[in-house]
């Protein structure tokens, strides 16, 4: 491996994905080629169906290129391992179990002992604001703290990467700046490495280091921006001079390719 990968925790080398539907064939990757540090914060924008999900769900090992190798500390992926934690959109829990005993379960599967994964579980139940619901179960909760129990639950296995598919698509505007506050503390305190999707521009601008945005038909990768604001970032530099500048820049961006899929 050449020296300048040696920082290199995911490398995405000529990704091509196609799928076979009734209609024919569709070509969701072409050719996507990302080298992701460890510790980068990476946010991924796009219009819906340029092949966000695809990408990521590759990378998280539940899907595999149709051609192309993406390698994690070097190593071709080959299935999902408890290195990389997934957040959906989808909040995915176990109806059966307890908000506490949900956010425990990839504790146990690392074969955690059972009083530090309690521990472990109530110390991040809290950071995303649910402290007194450990005893509930899923269906007791509205989406938006379901979706919350998805988010402690893979922060509490300390994964070197978290890969997130629009995590905070479906909250309220509060909850949603609360977890983007305490998705960067955990990042910065935590050494991380971040794949983020998300369709919103302000969101991707405030997170990442770099924004990647991605053409429709052929899912590629159309530019990368690198956001030169200091972290730690709070919600107050969405007013900044520079914060509205590269906002603007990117949604442009996206809009065109938004049309491009409108055509
Ligand atoms: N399992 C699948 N079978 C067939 N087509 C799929 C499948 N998953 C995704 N696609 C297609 O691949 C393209 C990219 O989808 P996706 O990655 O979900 O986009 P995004 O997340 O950017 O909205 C779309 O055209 C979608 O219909
Ligand atoms: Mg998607």
């Amino acid at each position: 491996m050449a020296r300048e990968d040696l920082d290199v925790k995911l490398k995405i080398d000529n990704v091509y994905k196609e799928y076979t539907t009734r209609k024919g064939k569709v070509i969701a990757l072409n050719g996507v080629n990302l080298d992701i540090k460890e510790n980068e914060f990476i946010c991924v924008v796009g219009p819906s169906g340029c092949g966000k999900s695809t990408l990521l769900n590759n990378i998280a090992g539940l899907d595999t290129p149709t051609s192309g190798t993406i390698y994690l500390d070097g190593k071709p992926i080959e299935g999902t391992g408890v290195e990389r934690g997934v957040v959906f959109q989808q909040y995915a829990l176990f109806p059966w179990r307890t908000v506490l005993k949900n956010v425990m379960f990839g504790l146990e599967i690392k074969n955690v002992p059972k009083d530090e994964a309690e521990q472990i579980a109530r110390k991040y139940i809290k950071s995303v604001g649910l402290e007194g619901f450990e005893d509930s179960y899923p269906k007791e909760l509205s989406g938006g703290m379901k979706q919350r129990v998805a988010i402690a639950r893979a922060y509490a296995v300390n994964p070197e990467v978290l890969l997130m598919d629009e995590p905070f698509g479906a909250l309220d505007a509060q909850t949603r700046v609360q977890l983007q506050q305490e998705l960067l503390n955990t990042w910065q305190n935590e050494k991380k490495t971040c794949f983020f999707i998300t369709h919103d521009v302000e969101e991707a601008v405030i997170l990442a280091q770099r924004v990647v945005i991605m053409s429709a038909r052929p899912g590629r990768i159309k530019r990368i921006v690198d956001i030169d604001i200091p972290y730690p970032r709070t919600q107050e530099i969405k007013t900044s001079p520079r914060f509205v500048e590269l906002k603007n820049e990117i949604w442009d961006e996206v809009y065109q390719e938004f049309l491009e899929v409108r055509k």
